[in-house]
């Protein structure tokens, strides 16, 4: 039943390798006595207790740190602080002695042999010894800040990160199979941390600045970046980045993943083939453009797809894609393109469907229309919490859009556009699943009315916290069955039996 869909990549493990750079290591080591003590102890406080830690009943915790272990912590910290000061020394020495201008065009084994070169004579003049796993270190370091983005390059070449959460020049979160956790790596200072910023944005033609203090960039590797710097971000500028995913979860994954059972998978593979409109809900981070650019798989190769988003993170596998990627307003406040002349653009361009990756302002209009008019088998993302949520979203998004139009003919235009919500979750417990498909079967009245097909039914809570459940069909027939059917999707009538308990 489930054999139609395009096998995508191989399923990318959750978890790979621990990280494994030489910083994390060095840290672990126990240090030697510092050749130069730190004038100024940098109030470091140790890792904060794990949150959920008091609820693991099982497993008590140690009640406190021996003094062992405090020593250690103590010595390590002094370790990096002393490393930290060494390397902001050679990066000057750097600035002063390499040709900036040649950097660009550097091969990488010459650039590295030139900063080691760099690094040895400082440390001699200085006095300064490391061991080998330091000098490693510090010379990784040091190229990561001349040719990279400094500390988040280590971040960034992590693949078992997915997001990186900056707040301040000081903490660093990271996101490890859906749950975050506070990195070991900071930057020196503010003034270190804009730097990077700087870095990034100027790369792609944009400035930061307390006249423009946020920006959204996308890294030459794809990853979206979004910085926020002070006054407006209070204690320290504000990075997120999402990393991107070369070998996106494909519907393999996902259901390997339990983010949606086979039957779900099935079904969705109908309904997208059958052209149904699908929209993608979800709160931030869920999932929505996994699930999204899983959905589109299930078009078929011969269709025209145009997709439309912010920053482009789709990525389909059909040959006839046309992307378009919309764009701010430059320094002086000109040139934007708005998802909006995007689509509208895109119209004319004879899509058999467009995929927008999110709608979330006055474009909610022309998707609605292009969904009404000859497009059907279009996709999108909103940010809502359930799929009656998604709905008032549509209808909040049309009225701040300008459009006046009487509710109930906003809602027959909602009701006729959207076939079908996906819900996408992040669960406590950090795993993402769909936990509902609804099909909005049209208006009663002056309301539109839907139908669960699919949820995710909780059941419990594991001492260690995992949230229990199963996924299971409501047991209504699908609204569309004939469509399927039409198109020669006969889905097996047990697929829309709830599941036993
Ligand atoms: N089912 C899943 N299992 C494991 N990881 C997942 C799953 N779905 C998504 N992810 C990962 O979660 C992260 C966030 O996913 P995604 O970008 O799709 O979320 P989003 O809802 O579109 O976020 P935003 O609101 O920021 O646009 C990505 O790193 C993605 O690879
Ligand atoms: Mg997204």
């Amino acid at each position: 039943m489930f054999s139609r869909y395009k096998k995508d990549t191989a399923p990318s493990p959750a978890t790979s390798a621990p990280k494994g750079g030489a910083g994390t290591a060095a840290a672990r080591r126990a240090a030697q006595p510092a050749a130069t003590p730190s004038p100024k102890p940098v109030p470091a406080p140790p890792v904060p207790p794990r949150a959920d830690a008091p609820r693991v009943m099982r497993k008590p915790q140690p009640a406190a740190a021996s003094p062992a272990e405090v020593g250690a912590a103590d010595r390590n910290r002094k370790r990096k602080e002393r490393l930290s000061e060494i390397k902001l020394e050679l990066h000057r020495a750097l600035l002063d002695n390499l040709n900036l201008a040649a950097l660009e065009t550097a091969q990488e084994n010459d650039l590295r042999m030139e900063i080691n070169a760099i690094s040895a004579e400082v440390l001699q003049e200085k006095g300064i010894v490391l061991n080998r796993e330091e000098r490693l270190q510090l010379s990784q370091e040091l190229y990561d800040e001349v040719k990279g983005l400094g500390p988040l390059e280590s971040l960034l070449k992590d693949d078992t990160i997915s997001d990186i959460l900056v707040n301040g020049p000081h903490q660093i979160f990271v996101e490890r199979s859906g749950k975050l956790e506070m990195s070991d790596v900071t930057f020196k200072d503010e003034k270190h941390l804009f730097r990077i910023i700087d870095k990034i944005v100027s790369a792609v033609g944009r400035r930061v600045d307390e006249s423009n203090p946020y920006v959204d960039a996308r890294l030459k590797d794809g990853s979206r970046f979004n910085a926020m710097v002070p006054p407006i971000a209070v204690d320290g500028s504000l990075v997120s980045i999402r990393k991107f995913k070369k070998d996106k979860l494909g519907i393999d994954d996902l259901v390997q993943f339990g983010a949606f059972s086979e039957e779900m998978a099935a079904y969705l593979q109908a309904a997208v083939a059958c052209r149904l409109n699908v929209i993608v809900s979800g709160g931030t981070g869920s999932g929505k453009t996994t699930t999204l650019n899983a959905l589109s798989s299930f078009i078929d190769n011969s269709e025209r797809i145009l997709t439309i988003e912010d920053t482009a993170e789709l990525q389909l596998q059909q040959t006839h894609v046309g992307r378009m990627e919309s764009r701010p307003p430059n320094v002086e406040g000109k040139g934007a393109v708005t998802p909006r002349d995007c689509l509208k653009n895109a119209l004319r361009m004879r899509p058999d469907r467009i995929i927008v990756g999110e709608t979330r302002g006055e474009e909610v209009i022309d998707m609605l229309q292009a969904m009404n008019t000859g497009h059907d088998g279009s996709m999108t993302t909103i940010h809502a919490n359930s799929a009656r949520d998604g709905i008032s979203r549509l209808e909040n998004m049309i009225a701040m859009a300008g459009i006046d139009m009487p509710l109930k003919a906003m809602r027959a235009q909602i009701a006729s556009a959207v076939h079908l919500i996906v819900q996408a979750s992040r669960l406590q417990d950090g795993s993402r699943r769909m936990t509902s498909i609804t099909e909005v079967t049209g208006m009663e009245g002056d309301v539109i009315s839907m139908q669960e097909i699919f949820r995710y039914q909780r059941t419990g809570l594991t001492p260690e916290n995992k949230i229990l459940g199963h996924f299971t069909a409501t047991g209504v027939r699908s609204h569309y069955s004939e469509r399927f059917k039409m198109w020669g999707y006969d889905l097996p009538p047990q697929i829309f039996e709830p599941a036993r308990e």
